[in-house]
């Protein structure tokens, strides 16, 4: 069979109207704080149903207004995922504070309300900032049990969603977007290439609570404001940095958006084909058993290859789909493996080492065509038929 170009975990999908909507933002007055932001937002706080959407530069900056526009300071303590991307481990290690790590479920890789309360309890912790929640491959997992507990600690709960972004909930035969922060204090969002929709660098922060958007607002720009009569004269509130997003990025973004039910709805279609076709394998590949309450993004297709009927190892599979031409990827690196593993005690984090050893993101995006995704599970099918009749031999 003819070779398909590089087919990676994830890719953005981009068509001529996105290229008009950015090359006609380099005509605009303003390149930086105009009015294609103003509209971004706008329609942002529309999809999310929040009261307010502030976009910034990336996802990595939005966690960080999130945390600044709470107060974390040092030695506060903050509870968050072993299993994440390293991001919100570094923003807050940076702010000086109290990093917990707490174990995630060996299927689903997130944290869960019991996986923090046995943490609370080990560690004897009292008082907790804040509790940081990740949706891993964009499936929204405990929500409401995160808020009850968040009311209990009395902490503020912020959903790293960078993963979710298009996924909803079921409450009450209501349906909520995450990022509408129904359940939380703010939800964080990254627009990175891979994501649900590009802006290609970008982030966005959402809240209800007009204290902190007002404060993240002033604190993506510097912290400074100007007298709403004299122009030219300005004050500063907080210290803050750049954390803008240009026109140009904010033109894309826009033209992106008018497209996420379409590009979900393709990710849905993808990840079911997926587990259809492989459904015959589930003694060799699994899907994590999801909470059918949630929708997801299907922003990762996460499987877990089970090594007591597969020889070998991750590593051993994906040098086998490089060899076609598919890319799959790890998500993520313990964050204890990366740092220093003592220091954290493995022994507490038997749920991130169980995913870790079997978890693998198979290629999910929206130009993955028909063609490409028959030749990824084919090539995965004839991996695991050399195991399958090893097997029956026995
Ligand atoms: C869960 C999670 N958090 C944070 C980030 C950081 O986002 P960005 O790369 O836009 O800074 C990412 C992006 O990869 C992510 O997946």
């Amino acid at each position: 069979m003819k070779k398909f170009y590089k087919i990676d975990y994830g890719k953005q999908n981009i068509i001529s109207s996105d290229v008009g909507a950015v090359s006609s933002s380099l005509k605009h007055q303003n390149l930086t704080n105009g009015q294609i932001i103003k509209k971004l937002e706008s329609k942002l706080k529309k999809y999310f149903s929040v009261k307010d959407a502030i976009v910034c530069s990336s996802g990595t900056a939005a966690i960080h207004l999130a945390l600044m526009s709470i107060d974390l300071k040092k030695n506060d303590v903050v509870i968050m995922p072993a299993i994440n991307f390293i991001s919100s481990y570094n923003v807050c290690k940076l702010m000086g504070a109290k990093i917990i790590l707490a174990d995630v479920d060996k299927f689903t890789g997130q944290i869960t309300p019991s996986s923090i309360e046995k943490i609370l309890k080990k560690k004897k912790l009292k008082k907790i900032k804040a509790i940081i929640t990740m949706y891993m491959g964009g499936f929204p997992e405990n929500v409401r049990d995160f808020f009850k507990l968040k009311k209990k600690l009395n902490c503020y709960l912020i959903e790293d969603s960078c993963h979710a972004f298009g996924a909803e909930i079921k409450h009450s035969s209501k349906s909520y977007k995450i990022g509408s922060c129904k359940f939380s204090d703010i939800s964080t969002f990254s627009m990175h290439p891979v994501k649900t929709i590009t802006s290609g660098e970008g982030g966005i922060v959402t809240a209800n609570n007009k204290n902190l958007t007002k404060k993240i607002r002033l604190l993506r720009s510097h912290g400074l404001y100007r007298s709403e009569k004299y122009y030219w004269k300005y004050y500063s509130r907080y210290e803050g940095l750049n954390y803008r997003l240009s026109e140009i990025n904010c033109a894309l973004a826009l033209n992106q958006l008018y497209r996420i039910n379409k590009f979900i709805k393709t990710r849905k279609r993808i990840f079911r084909i997926y587990k259809r076709k492989l459904s015959k394998y589930n003694d060799y590949i699994q899907f994590p058993p999801y909470n059918n309450q949630i929708s997801s993004s299907y922003h990762l297709n996460i499987v877990h290859l089970n090594f007591n009927n597969i020889k070998g190892n991750k590593d051993n599979f994906i040098k086998y789909l490089n060899k076609h031409n598919i890319y799959p990827q790890y998500h993520y690196t313990p964050i204890y493996r990366l740092k220093n593993m003592k220091r954290f005690g493995i022994q507490n984090y038997s749920g991130c080492e169980k995913y870790f050893n079997s978890a693998i993101s198979l290629p999910i995006y929206v130009n993955l065509n028909d063609k490409m995704l028959s030749f990824v599970i084919k090539k995965i099918i004839n991996y695991l038929d050399k195991f399958k009749k090893n097997n029956v031999q026995k």
